[in-house]
């Protein structure tokens, strides 16, 4: 179970490695007017036409950040869209998405217990003992995740990728524009997340026959990966604009402190990546974990993550195989 998941976050950063591959050798000119044809909006395309060197954040090779990019980050807070098509607004179809995806995971978990508390012949308190300490050891393994996912999407692959193309121009334009995501409503915030993370993988689970510890796991996992955005959004809001239960909650290390994704968001970005509760943002960055394997996809098919991109002394030390923090 704990295998499966990271095997399929695993896939996700292969495939992503994958598609970003022959992209990046194909068209290293850093000038792209060659987009502009495949444009179908009048509007952008007078943008580009513009400022000729202007690129866009469906280009190959585009990091948010580069002093290139044509997204400088603005002062203050200032809430833009920097992705095209998005919008700080909440949609209809973005509601009924993340509520059935949600009763349908709250479904899920209720029908676990349940499955839990009959295999404990009804007594309550091993039953009740087993649903915590699984619910909890979710939400570890859920912060790991949150903190692959983000690494792999702020580092690979941009908006044309398939199937997470949208959830990875939403977190690289994030570096762009941190303030935006306080401005989104919950379901604006969390709908792209219910892709991913709603109910097939835990129905596929069923199908094969999965027992309720297994199926609690995996809904509590899933559900939290979407509540990650939610969690990211309270962590960039001051304490006196969120409720006392969220403070609490921050409080209690269950959901990620301001301190901690703070460090997260200076360039060029290479630590701190869980969102979740951030109790695994210590370990993987002191083990160098993300450096190890950014140098492993970079042996494997020449692919640069974008910190090297972004910071030329970490790409050196990564690649002497100098995986530690950087001093000072
Ligand atoms: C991550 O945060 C910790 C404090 O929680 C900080 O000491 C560390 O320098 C940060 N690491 C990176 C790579 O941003
Ligand atoms: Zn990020
Ligand atoms: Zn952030």
């Amino acid at each position: 179970m704990h295998l499966s998941i990271l095997v399929s976050a695993c896939a996700v950063v292969s495939v992503q490695s994958f598609t970003v591959a022959p992209s990046v050798h194909r068209r290293p000119s850093p000038f792209s007017l060659s987009s502009a044809p495949s444009l179908n909006n009048q509007q952008e395309f007078q943008e580009t036409s513009e400022v000729t060197n202007k690129k866009s954040w469906k280009d190959d090779g585009f990091v948010f950040g580069l002093s290139d990019s044509g997204l400088q980050r603005p002062k203050g807070k200032v809430a833009m869209t920097v992705v095209d098509g998005d919008s700080l607004e909440t949609k209809p179809y973005q509601v009924v998405l993340v509520l059935s995806t949600l009763f349908g995971h709250a479904a899920f978990f209720m029908n676990a217990m349940m499955g839990i508390w009959a295999q404990q012949n009804y007594q309550l308190g091993p039953a009740a003992l087993q649903t915590t300490s699984l619910t909890l050891a979710s939400w570890v393994l859920a912060d790991l995740g949150s903190g692959i996912l983000h690494w792999s999407v702020d580092n690979y692959g941009n908006g044309r990728t398939p199937i997470m193309g949208g959830i990875i121009a939403a977190f690289q334009g994030h570096h762009s524009a941190p303030w935006t995501i306080t401005q989104r409503g919950f379901c604006n915030n969390v709908y792209k997340l219910c892709l991913p993370f709603g109910l097939a993988p835990v129905t596929l689970l069923t199908w094969l026959g999965a027992g309720p510890q297994t199926i609690l796991f995996a809904t509590t996992f899933c559900v939290l990966e979407i509540l990650s955005q939610e969690f990211h959004k309270w962590s960039h809001m001051l304490g006196s604009e969120t409720p006392g239960w969220v403070n609490r909650l921050q409080a209690l290390g269950l959901t990620v402190s301001r301190k901690t994704h703070g460090l997260h968001h200076l360039a060029p970005y290479e630590g701190n990546y869980s969102i979740i509760s951030g109790v695994t943002n210590r370990i993987l960055d002191q083990t160098g974990f993300f450096r190890r394997l950014e140098h492993l996809i970079y042996r494997w098919n020449g692919v640069e993550a974008n910190a090297w991109k972004l910071d030329a002394e970490l790409k050196e030390r990564t690649l002497r195989g100098d995986y530690s923090l950087r001093k000072g």
